[in-house]
């Protein structure tokens, strides 16, 4: 460590209110280890996809590259949507990737996570998630992997985790991704 803190960007492809996956990312950023510190991204203003505004794009997708880039490292929460990560994710993910030469994800380090209403709790949405990332060079964490399986259970309708078990696999997934990075930084 050099004694700064790490800032790790999150956002989430869930844009609904009491969504399970932004209920992950607020309680990530309420027990973050105390060497990291969680800023979140909003994609609700991110529009959708035009390969001809990449080159001036606009607002949005612009301060979603910049703060991936400027960000140690990514946390990132995704719902499954027909066995799959969520169009919302997928479209900031396309911005975000563009344009070619300026992928701003490029070697970043990142841990994903997922919960949904099924027994699965989004491990099909993260395979394919790890696929994309993995193609955009992005350094995913392995292991430990979270997905809330069940979240109707344990979500309340603020989409606040109350599953005691849950919240202690996310807070070993936070100081993996804390180890990671400073791991990838040559700080450890
Ligand atoms: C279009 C759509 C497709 C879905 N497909 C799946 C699925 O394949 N697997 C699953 O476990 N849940 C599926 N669900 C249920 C989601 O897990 C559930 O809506 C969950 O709450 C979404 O995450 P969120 O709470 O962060 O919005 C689907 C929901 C929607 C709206």
């Amino acid at each position: 460590m050099t004694g700064q803190r790490l800032e790790i960007l999150g956002f989430a492809g869930s844009l609904r209110k009491g969504s399970f996956n932004r209920g992950l990312l607020r309680l990530a950023g309420e027990i973050m280890p105390a060497e990291a510190v969680l800023e979140i991204f909003d994609l609700a203003e991110i529009p959708p996809f035009n390969l001809e505004l990449e080159l001036d794009m606009p607002h949005a997708p612009r301060e979603l590259k910049k703060a991936i880039e400027k960000a140690d490292a990514l946390l990132i929460a995704t719902p499954e949507y027909n066995y799959s990560f969520s169009g919302v994710l997928k479209n900031a993910i396309d911005w975000a990737s563009r344009p070619t030469g300026s992928n701003s994800f490029a070697g970043k380090p990142a841990a994903i996570m997922s919960a949904s209403t099924g027994f699965m709790g989004g491990g099909r949405a993260q395979y394919h998630l790890r696929q994309v990332l993995t193609g955009l060079n992005v350094m995913v964490l392995n292991k430990p992997e979270l997905m809330v399986t069940m979240g109707s259970e344990k979500f309340d309708a603020e989409g606040n985790l109350t599953d005691g078990k849950a919240r202690e696999n996310l807070a070993k997934l936070l100081e993996a991704l804390v180890a990671w990075t400073q791991r990838l930084k040559g700080d450890s």
